[in-house]
């Protein structure tokens, strides 16, 4: 096994070899407690992409700082001339596999590093042309980095977003998993609207159908009117030979010819009769356009939530939560929405409204601990370049109880404050949908904690929710989130503005009485038909329950500290843009 007699050393106790890939994570040698200075000695091979590379010694040798994504650290390479050409090696954003031997640097050339790898070996090489590449080592802005999604991952800010992305998909399925929860997959293409809200892609192939037939049209014109009438009097013609021989008793072999002839002559008519009268666009039935043609037969869309197919099982199988990508064709243009986001959505049974902010916040909490159990690294790199309060709200928010206030507690707290001078841009009355000034003035001012509001006017709500006795509520809660921390000054508030996150979760107890959520569809003028099956639910069986949706890009948002929705999520999707 030992290749060059080396490789034995490399696999050692202490050194965790990247499974199915030929080299040792970086993290395994610089995330130890001892900086990886205890490997000292040991041959290993690495593999990553040039951040930074000097020559230095006159040419004679480089460094080369080496990051291969598995942490935020990058490994020191020492490399001497006489083991590889050095100017194609030096170059940010060249990929290289290397072998060699981890030694203490020389005391003086320390710095931060405590281990560094001499190079004895460069197995691959993909070099750059430092001209060329789009992203050279000055500091780039986010907002550059999105004309480049593909070469973005390459730098210390997307990789750390990446990591704690993946952390967060982690810990969300452990949450749930170590809870009883079932993971269900739900559809992306539906045929209901989950929210009511119309804000739906629409999902066709008839706009494919009509460019198909409109090519089809240039490159075979449709027959003229002469065409036709030829065709109708060739029929004709055959059918008075069919009538002819019949009267004249002919033997049936000469009839069966002449009838197959008749059918022929039939069939070319149908088609030509069928491209004469073929209308260019897309298929129409009494003016309206014909779903019935489409793919699936009737009319289809992107889903804006799993949760009225996840209702369909956790009304089986109890606890069960769905996380997916979700579809809004809201043309908004905020740091908050994308048109393409990921959603986590419980649905408890037997659960009611109270259950239901426990297990929200209960999430939440867990999320919050989880990145400082096992993100802190990247953690901090957010601190030292977003947020110097990143890890505090986290910290916060795992060890504070969240502040619950109904909707017209909350309508009562904003009026008190309007009647002492305080200016919202918007008008604060009850009935009101929240804006988001209002949102923020709970949370980061008045109460400097996650807030969870509940039991929201019916008429601004969705509806599927819970009506409460008073006939005026339902019973909906949303957790809102401060975004700066409880130790911010006055002035980093005001700095802070526009990072705000706001609504991270939206939920609700579901209306389980038929003829109540029967009314609601038709009360908010929505058709029954999509939603039999919905109401099939309450008929058979019914039960009490509870969920709720995490917008998965604003907790990382609220987790990382940095201030565009667009910058959180792998691709993002929004007016005007879908890279890739
Ligand atoms: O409040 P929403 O619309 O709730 C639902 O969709 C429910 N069906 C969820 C459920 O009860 N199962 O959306 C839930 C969360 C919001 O609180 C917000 O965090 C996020 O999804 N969200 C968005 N995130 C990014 N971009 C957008 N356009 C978003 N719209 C909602
Ligand atoms: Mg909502």
């Amino acid at each position: 096994m030992a290749e060059d007699g080396v490789l034995a050393l490399s696999v050692s106790d202490t050194v965790e070899q990247a499974e199915f890939s030929q080299r040792v994570l970086i993290r395994s040698i610089l995330g130890r407690p001892d900086g990886g200075a205890g490997l000292a000695g040991q041959t290993l091979k690495v593999g990553g992409w040039v951040k930074k590379g000097r020559e230095q010694g006159k040419g004679s040798f480089a460094f080369l700082e080496l990051n291969d994504g598995s942490c935020p650290a990058n490994l020191q390479l020492m490399i001497y001339s006489d083991v590889a050409a050095l100017g194609q090696l030096t170059p940010t954003g060249t990929c290289l596999h290397v072998e060699g031997v981890l030694q203490m640097p020389p005391a003086d050339k320390q710095g931060k590093q405590s281990i560094e790898l001499k190079v004895l070996k460069v197995l691959d090489v993909g070099t750059v042309d430092p001209a060329k590449y789009p992203l050279p080592k000055t500091r780039l802005t986010l907002e550059f980095l999105r004309d480049y999604v593909h070469l973005r991952p390459r730098t210390n800010t997307i990789a750390a977003i990446a990591r704690i992305r993946n952390a967060l998909a982690y810990a969300t399925h452990t949450f749930f998993q170590k809870h009883g929860f079932l993971y269900v997959h739900t559809p992306i293409i539906t045929t209901s609207d989950c929210e009511g809200a119309g804000e739906m892609f629409q999902v066709t192939t008839l706009i494919n159908e009509m460019e198909k037939k409109e090519k089809d049209l240039i490159k075979n014109p449709p027959p003229s009117q002469e065409d036709v009438d030829l065709a109708k009097s060739v029929a004709k013609g055959k059918g008075e030979i069919v009538a002819k021989l019949k009267s004249d008793k002919a033997g049936k072999p000469e009839i069966t010819a002449a009838i197959a002839q008749l059918t022929k002559a039939k069939e070319n008519l149908s088609k030509l009769e069928e491209r004469f009268n073929s209308e260019p666009g897309i298929a129409k039935k009494d003016g309206k356009v014909d779903y019935g043609e489409d793919f699936f037969g009737r009319q289809a869309f992107l889903t804006v939530s799993g949760q009225l197919q996840v209702e369909t099982f956790a009304c089986a199988l109890s606890s069960v939560y769905t996380f997916g990508p979700t579809f809004r064709a809201e043309n908004s243009h905020t740091s908050r929405h994308l048109a393409e986001f990921w959603m986590v959505e419980p649905e408890i049974a037997f659960a009611d409204i109270e259950d239901d902010m426990k297990c929200a916040e209960a999430y939440v909490r867990f999320l919050c601990q989880w990145l400082l159990d096992n993100c802190l690294d990247d953690m901090e790199f957010m601190v030292e370049k977003f947020d110097k309060n990143a890890i505090k709200r986290l910290q916060m928010v795992a060890s504070t109880n969240f502040v619950r206030l109904s909707y017209t507690e909350a309508i009562a707290t904003l009026e008190e404050v309007v009647s002492k001078g305080h200016k919202f841009e918007n008008e604060v009355e009850w009935g009101i949908d929240l804006a988001s000034e209002h949102e923020k003035y709970l949370t980061e001012v008045k109460f400097e904690s996650p807030v969870i509001v509940y039991n929201y006017p019916k008429g601004i709500k969705a509806f599927y929710m819970k009506v409460n006795p008073d006939k005026k509520t339902v019973a909906a809660m949303d957790v809102l989130v401060p975004k700066v921390g409880v130790l911010l000054d006055a002035f980093l508030v005001l700095h802070f503005t526009e990072m705000y996150v706001g609504e991270l979760i939206g939920g609700s107890q579901r209306e389980e009485n038929y003829e109540v959520i029967k009314e609601r569809i038709l009360e908010m003028g929505l058709p029954l038909e999509p939603y039999e099956w919905y109401l099939d639910l309450r008929r058979y069986g019914t039960v009490k329950h509870s969920g709720f949706g995490l917008g998965f890009e604003r907790m990382i948002l609220f987790a990382t500290g940095i201030d565009n929705i667009r910058d959180v999520i792998p691709f993002p999707r929004y007016p005007g843009r879908a890279d890739l």
